[in-house]
Protein backbone atom coordinates (compact mmCIF):
# COMPACT_ATOMS: atom_id res chain seq x y z
CA UNK A 1 0.00 0.00 0.00
CA UNK A 2 1.35 3.36 -0.75
CA UNK A 3 0.93 6.55 1.30
CA UNK A 4 1.12 9.50 -0.43
CA UNK A 5 1.46 13.61 1.12
CA UNK A 6 1.27 15.34 -1.84
CA UNK A 7 -0.71 15.61 -5.04
CA UNK A 8 2.15 14.77 -7.10
CA UNK A 9 3.10 12.00 -5.71
CA UNK A 10 -0.58 10.67 -6.31
CA UNK A 11 -0.51 11.49 -9.69
CA UNK A 12 3.02 9.61 -10.58
CA UNK A 13 1.09 6.54 -8.85
CA UNK A 14 -2.10 6.37 -10.65
CA UNK A 15 -0.33 7.78 -14.01
CA UNK A 16 1.32 4.00 -14.00
CA UNK A 17 -1.78 1.96 -13.08
CA UNK A 18 -4.37 4.18 -15.25
CA UNK A 19 -2.08 3.67 -18.42
CA UNK A 20 -2.95 0.01 -18.18
CA UNK A 21 -6.76 0.42 -17.98
CA UNK A 22 -7.20 -0.23 -14.50
CA UNK A 23 -10.50 1.75 -12.86
CA UNK A 24 -9.99 3.48 -9.61
CA UNK A 25 -12.91 3.94 -6.80
CA UNK A 26 -12.50 6.89 -4.18
CA UNK A 27 -13.24 6.48 -0.45
CA UNK A 28 -13.11 10.33 0.61
CA UNK A 29 -12.77 10.38 4.35
CA UNK A 30 -11.73 12.63 6.74
CA UNK A 31 -10.06 9.51 9.17
CA UNK A 32 -10.71 7.45 12.53
CA UNK A 33 -12.05 4.68 10.07
CA UNK A 34 -14.75 2.74 11.55
CA UNK A 35 -16.84 -0.22 10.05
CA UNK A 36 -18.92 2.70 7.59
CA UNK A 37 -15.85 3.91 5.92
CA UNK A 38 -14.66 -0.22 5.73
CA UNK A 39 -17.97 -1.19 4.42
CA UNK A 40 -17.27 1.62 1.10
CA UNK A 41 -13.65 0.10 1.05
CA UNK A 42 -15.70 -3.13 0.46
CA UNK A 43 -17.45 -2.14 -2.09
CA UNK A 44 -15.24 -0.26 -3.99
CA UNK A 45 -12.57 -3.17 -3.87
CA UNK A 46 -15.53 -4.88 -5.30
CA UNK A 47 -16.17 -2.42 -8.55
CA UNK A 48 -12.54 -1.25 -9.06
CA UNK A 49 -9.13 -2.40 -9.73
CA UNK A 50 -7.22 0.12 -7.28
CA UNK A 51 -9.12 1.65 -4.45
CA UNK A 52 -7.57 5.21 -2.93
CA UNK A 53 -8.27 6.24 0.34
CA UNK A 54 -7.93 10.02 1.47
CA UNK A 55 -7.87 10.70 4.95
CA UNK A 56 -8.24 14.74 5.45
CA UNK A 57 -9.41 16.70 7.85
CA UNK A 58 -10.66 19.43 6.04
CA UNK A 59 -10.52 22.60 7.45
CA UNK A 60 -12.80 24.63 5.01
CA UNK A 61 -16.00 22.33 5.86
CA UNK A 62 -15.89 23.23 9.71
CA UNK A 63 -17.78 26.94 10.99
CA UNK A 64 -15.42 28.62 13.46
CA UNK A 65 -17.30 27.32 16.76
CA UNK A 66 -17.30 23.91 15.52
CA UNK A 67 -14.96 20.60 16.08
CA UNK A 68 -11.98 21.11 14.17
CA UNK A 69 -9.54 20.95 16.36
CA UNK A 70 -11.30 18.09 18.65
CA UNK A 71 -11.84 15.78 15.62
CA UNK A 72 -10.00 12.63 15.67
CA UNK A 73 -6.46 12.00 14.39
CA UNK A 74 -5.16 8.56 15.01
CA UNK A 75 -3.69 8.03 11.66
CA UNK A 76 -1.58 4.98 12.51
CA UNK A 77 -4.68 3.38 13.22
CA UNK A 78 -6.17 4.40 9.97
CA UNK A 79 -3.62 3.06 8.03
CA UNK A 80 -3.57 -0.33 9.81
CA UNK A 81 -7.32 -0.77 8.55
CA UNK A 82 -6.75 0.50 5.24
CA UNK A 83 -4.09 -2.50 4.74
CA UNK A 84 -5.97 -4.79 5.82
CA UNK A 85 -8.41 -3.96 3.99
CA UNK A 86 -6.50 -4.59 0.90
CA UNK A 87 -6.52 -0.47 0.25
CA UNK A 88 -3.75 0.72 -2.75
CA UNK A 89 -3.15 3.96 -2.32
CA UNK A 90 -4.01 6.25 1.11
CA UNK A 91 -4.08 10.17 0.12
CA UNK A 92 -2.89 11.86 3.26
CA UNK A 93 -1.94 15.49 2.86
CA UNK A 94 -1.04 18.57 5.05
CA UNK A 95 -3.64 21.45 5.16
CA UNK A 96 -1.10 23.62 3.32
CA UNK A 97 -0.50 20.86 0.71
CA UNK A 98 -4.20 21.34 -0.02
CA UNK A 99 -5.30 24.90 0.57
CA UNK A 100 -2.53 27.82 -0.17
CA UNK A 101 -3.80 30.97 -0.66
CA UNK A 102 -7.26 29.52 -1.74
CA UNK A 103 -9.65 31.43 -3.13
CA UNK A 104 -12.19 29.10 -5.14
CA UNK A 105 -15.07 27.04 -3.35
CA UNK A 106 -18.05 25.35 -4.73
CA UNK A 107 -21.29 26.07 -3.33
CA UNK A 108 -24.36 24.07 -4.33
CA UNK A 109 -27.01 26.32 -3.98
CA UNK A 110 -30.41 25.76 -2.05
CA UNK A 111 -29.24 22.35 -1.39
CA UNK A 112 -26.67 23.59 1.05
CA UNK A 113 -28.84 25.94 2.78
CA UNK A 114 -31.16 22.91 4.31
CA UNK A 115 -31.02 20.75 6.91
CA UNK A 116 -27.49 20.66 8.69
CA UNK A 117 -27.00 23.46 6.65
CA UNK A 118 -28.95 26.03 8.75
CA UNK A 119 -27.08 25.21 11.87
CA UNK A 120 -23.67 24.73 9.29
CA UNK A 121 -23.68 27.63 6.95
CA UNK A 122 -20.13 27.20 5.18
CA UNK A 123 -20.06 23.13 5.75
CA UNK A 124 -21.06 21.98 2.25
CA UNK A 125 -19.43 24.67 0.50
CA UNK A 126 -16.07 23.20 2.30
CA UNK A 127 -17.25 19.59 1.44
CA UNK A 128 -18.08 20.17 -2.12
CA UNK A 129 -14.95 22.12 -2.48
CA UNK A 130 -12.60 19.31 -0.98
CA UNK A 131 -14.20 16.43 -3.26
CA UNK A 132 -13.91 18.14 -6.12
CA UNK A 133 -9.96 18.70 -5.55
CA UNK A 134 -10.13 14.70 -4.73
CA UNK A 135 -11.74 14.24 -8.19
CA UNK A 136 -9.62 16.31 -10.05
CA UNK A 137 -6.36 15.14 -8.01
CA UNK A 138 -7.09 11.25 -8.44
CA UNK A 139 -9.67 11.01 -11.57
CA UNK A 140 -11.84 8.38 -10.19
CA UNK A 141 -14.13 6.19 -12.29
CA UNK A 142 -16.24 5.99 -9.14
CA UNK A 143 -16.35 7.63 -5.81
CA UNK A 144 -18.01 5.76 -2.58
CA UNK A 145 -20.23 8.10 0.54
CA UNK A 146 -22.71 7.01 2.98
CA UNK A 147 -26.16 7.08 3.20
CA UNK A 148 -25.79 8.31 7.06
CA UNK A 149 -24.77 11.77 5.39
CA UNK A 150 -27.80 11.70 3.28
CA UNK A 151 -27.58 15.69 2.24
CA UNK A 152 -24.09 14.92 1.72
CA UNK A 153 -24.35 12.50 -0.78
CA UNK A 154 -27.63 14.73 -2.64
CA UNK A 155 -25.33 17.63 -2.80
CA UNK A 156 -22.05 15.68 -4.40
CA UNK A 157 -24.52 14.18 -6.91
CA UNK A 158 -25.72 17.77 -7.88
CA UNK A 159 -22.30 18.74 -8.17
CA UNK A 160 -21.27 15.84 -10.43
CA UNK A 161 -24.06 16.67 -12.88
CA UNK A 162 -23.87 20.13 -12.89
CA UNK A 163 -20.23 20.52 -13.27
CA UNK A 164 -20.07 17.36 -15.21
CA UNK A 165 -17.68 15.24 -13.80
CA UNK A 166 -16.86 12.15 -14.85
CA UNK A 167 -17.44 9.90 -11.88
CA UNK A 168 -20.12 7.71 -10.71
CA UNK A 169 -21.26 8.34 -7.06
CA UNK A 170 -22.33 5.21 -5.01
CA UNK A 171 -24.03 5.74 -2.39
CA UNK A 172 -23.41 3.45 0.59
CA UNK A 173 -25.50 1.65 3.22
CA UNK A 174 -25.65 2.99 6.69
CA UNK A 175 -23.76 0.97 8.85
CA UNK A 176 -24.93 0.82 12.43
CA UNK A 177 -24.08 -0.58 15.69
CA UNK A 178 -25.18 -3.84 17.98
CA UNK A 179 -27.84 -1.58 19.67
CA UNK A 180 -28.61 0.56 16.27
CA UNK A 181 -26.31 3.88 16.79
CA UNK A 182 -25.17 4.74 13.34
CA UNK A 183 -21.44 4.36 12.56
CA UNK A 184 -19.92 7.79 13.27
CA UNK A 185 -16.45 8.84 13.65
CA UNK A 186 -18.25 11.57 16.27
CA UNK A 187 -19.31 8.90 18.41
CA UNK A 188 -16.04 8.78 20.08
CA UNK A 189 -17.05 12.37 21.59
CA UNK A 190 -19.45 10.60 23.77
CA UNK A 191 -18.95 9.45 27.22
CA UNK A 192 -20.40 6.19 28.80
CA UNK A 193 -23.87 7.84 29.88
CA UNK A 194 -23.94 9.80 26.29
CA UNK A 195 -23.65 6.92 24.10
CA UNK A 196 -25.92 4.75 26.42
CA UNK A 197 -28.45 7.79 25.25
CA UNK A 198 -27.64 7.88 21.73
CA UNK A 199 -29.67 5.07 20.79
CA UNK A 200 -32.58 7.17 20.89
CA UNK A 201 -31.78 8.96 17.56
CA UNK A 202 -32.09 5.06 16.78
CA UNK A 203 -35.40 4.37 18.30
CA UNK A 204 -36.83 7.25 16.87
CA UNK A 205 -35.59 6.45 13.46
CA UNK A 206 -37.50 2.87 14.36
CA UNK A 207 -40.71 4.72 15.46
CA UNK A 208 -40.41 6.40 12.23
CA UNK A 209 -40.51 3.80 10.27
CA UNK A 210 -43.01 1.92 12.14
CA UNK A 211 -45.85 4.66 11.69
CA UNK A 212 -44.82 6.41 7.96
CA UNK A 213 -47.18 6.09 5.92
CA UNK A 214 -48.26 7.55 2.47
CA UNK A 215 -50.81 10.86 3.32
CA UNK A 216 -49.75 11.49 6.71
CA UNK A 217 -48.91 14.31 7.90
CA UNK A 218 -44.89 15.17 8.60
CA UNK A 219 -46.32 16.65 11.60
CA UNK A 220 -47.79 13.94 12.96
CA UNK A 221 -44.81 12.09 11.67
CA UNK A 222 -42.20 14.33 13.50
CA UNK A 223 -44.36 15.17 16.83
CA UNK A 224 -44.03 11.07 17.30
CA UNK A 225 -40.33 10.84 17.18
CA UNK A 226 -39.60 13.67 18.77
CA UNK A 227 -41.71 12.35 21.95
CA UNK A 228 -39.18 9.47 21.57
CA UNK A 229 -36.05 12.07 21.64
CA UNK A 230 -37.30 13.52 24.39
CA UNK A 231 -37.50 10.46 26.82
CA UNK A 232 -33.98 11.45 27.08
CA UNK A 233 -34.11 15.26 28.90
CA UNK A 234 -30.16 15.69 27.49
CA UNK A 235 -30.89 15.27 24.16
CA UNK A 236 -31.04 18.44 22.21
CA UNK A 237 -32.84 18.37 18.87
CA UNK A 238 -31.24 20.61 15.84
CA UNK A 239 -33.83 19.83 13.49
CA UNK A 240 -36.00 16.37 12.52
CA UNK A 241 -37.70 17.27 9.22
CA UNK A 242 -39.34 15.00 6.47
CA UNK A 243 -38.38 16.41 3.36
CA UNK A 244 -38.17 15.98 -0.34
CA UNK A 245 -36.07 13.66 -1.70
CA UNK A 246 -34.88 15.62 -4.51
CA UNK A 247 -34.96 19.10 -3.45
CA UNK A 248 -34.88 18.76 0.17
CA UNK A 249 -37.67 21.11 0.94
CA UNK A 250 -40.17 20.55 3.65
CA UNK A 251 -43.29 18.58 2.68
CA UNK A 252 -46.23 18.70 4.95
CA UNK A 253 -48.21 15.61 3.37
CA UNK A 254 -45.94 12.48 2.75
CA UNK A 255 -47.78 11.94 -1.16
CA UNK A 256 -43.83 11.15 -2.31
CA UNK A 257 -40.26 9.67 -1.47
CA UNK A 258 -39.05 11.57 1.33
CA UNK A 259 -36.09 11.61 3.50
CA UNK A 260 -36.98 11.48 7.34
CA UNK A 261 -33.71 13.37 8.69
CA UNK A 262 -32.57 14.41 12.55
CA UNK A 263 -29.72 15.94 14.10
CA UNK A 264 -29.43 15.88 18.12
CA UNK A 265 -27.27 16.94 20.38
CA UNK A 266 -25.94 14.59 23.07
CA UNK A 267 -23.30 16.44 25.02
CA UNK A 268 -20.94 17.87 22.75
CA UNK A 269 -21.83 15.64 20.01
CA UNK A 270 -23.85 16.40 17.22
CA UNK A 271 -24.91 13.64 15.74
CA UNK A 272 -26.84 12.97 12.44
CA UNK A 273 -29.24 9.80 11.65
CA UNK A 274 -31.85 9.24 8.75
CA UNK A 275 -34.08 7.05 7.37
CA UNK A 276 -36.13 6.98 3.04
CA UNK A 277 -39.62 6.34 2.55
CA UNK A 278 -40.80 5.32 -0.89
CA UNK A 279 -43.92 6.13 -1.58
CA UNK A 280 -44.27 3.67 -4.39
CA UNK A 281 -42.90 0.41 -2.07
CA UNK A 282 -46.00 0.79 0.14
O1 LIG B 1 -18.01 12.58 4.94
C1 LIG B 1 -16.87 12.99 5.25
O2 LIG B 1 -16.13 12.37 6.00
C2 LIG B 1 -16.38 14.30 4.65
O3 LIG B 1 -17.40 15.24 4.58
C3 LIG B 1 -15.68 14.13 3.29
C4 LIG B 1 -16.65 13.63 2.23
C5 LIG B 1 -14.52 13.17 3.42
C6 LIG B 1 -15.13 15.47 2.80
O4 LIG B 1 -14.19 15.99 3.69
Amino acid sequence: MKVAETVNEVREFLKTHKSTGQTTGLVPTMGALHEGHLSLIRQAKKENDLVVVSIFVNPTQFGPDEDFDLYPRVFDDDLLKCKDAGVDLVFHPAPEEMYTQHKTYIQVEDLSRKLCGVSRPIHFRGVCTIVAKLFNITHPDRAYFGQKDAQQLLIIKKMVKDLNFDVDIVGCPIIREEDGLAKSSRNRYLNDQERKDATVLYRAIEEGKHLIRKDMTATDLTHAMEAVIKTVPSARIDYLEVVDMDTLEAVETIDRDVLVAMAVYLGSARLIDNFIYSVSHE
